[in-house]
């Protein structure tokens, strides 16, 4: 996921018959130039939803009760009893979720607020009758569900279309007590934007598991502790990682055999 297959990777290897992404997002491809040379490009989907959706919790539930500031401060030996102000942060249950990108990881990531009452708003290009029905969930206008939304999370592809999608303007429509969750793509968030919401406290916090210049991190972020940062682990538990590897040599078996697997993203427009 992290090289970066542009033409020239592509044709370095005149005899290159497919490749195989251990990923499910693939915006590190150049899928279109693989496709004009009948190239299969695979990646993984269905095998890391439930993982990655719960990093997306992970990463809401500790900015929200700032977890990582209330780790460190018991390590760093500061924890003298229990104080009625200590470490307040902000509730989770009955709040509005606003989910960016209604497919498989955002609707594992809406279902997850079940358990906590929570009121869910979507935006999508497509109606997802499974978070209507089950969840009750509203498919509203991107500006309704910045503007109404405490908790916003990401989970749409990277593409010329979702670049920077969420950038000055998007952020003074938000909550000043909105928290923002990526385990999308970085390029989603224009960064710099980002740095200046929360400097300029017009958000209250980020939990980011992606960034825009990976593994670059912009250095205001690593000094905010309303910011809880990952290192794009959204589907690294053993298990999941497992299935993808497996999923990403099955794809590179059938292509040796001349089959083209499942998985291939551009499947339909090869000869
Ligand atoms: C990882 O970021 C993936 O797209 O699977």
């Amino acid at each position: 996921m992290r090289d970066e297959i542009d033409r020239q990777v592509i044709n370095a290897n005149p005899d290159l018959k497919g490749i195989c992404n251990y990923a499910v997002g693939y915006n590190n491809i150049d899928v279109s130039y693989a496709t004009s040379k009948n190239i299969p490009v695979t990646n993984t989907p269905g095998v890391l939803t439930e993982t990655t959706a719960d990093l997306a919790w992970s990463l809401l539930m500790a900015t929200a009760r700032r977890i990582v500031e209330a780790d460190s401060f018991v390590r760093n030996g500061k924890f003298t009893g229990w104080q009625a102000t200590l470490l307040l942060g902000n509730d989770i249950h009955g709040k509005t979720l606003g989910i960016i990108g209604a497919g498989r990881i955002g609707s594992a990531t809406a279902k997850r607020s079940i358990g906590f009452d929570m009121k869910v708003l979507y935006y999508s290009n497509h109606k997802n009758k499974f978070l209507e029905e089950k969840l009750n969930a509203k498919r509203v206008q991107l500006n309704y569900l910045l503007s109404q939304s405490d908790f916003i999370s990401l989970h749409l592809p990277l593409t010329p279309q979702t670049k920077h999608l969420i950038s000055i303007n998007e952020f003074k429509r938000m909550k000043e007590t909105a928290i923002l969750i990526n385990t999308a793509r970085g390029a989603i968030i224009n960064e710099r934007d980002l740095v200046f919401a929360l400097e300029n406290k017009m958000i209250a916090g980020a939990g980011l598991d992606v960034f825009e210049n990976e593994p670059e991190i912009k250095k205001q972020l690593l000094k905010m502790n309303n910011v809880v940062l990952a290192p794009h682990i959204g589907s690294a538990s053993k298990e999941t990682r497992e299935k993808m590897a497996k999923m990403t040599a099955y794809a590179a078996i059938d292509i040796i055999n001349n089959k083209i697997p499942p998985n291939t993203v551009n499947k339909d427009y090869l000869k």
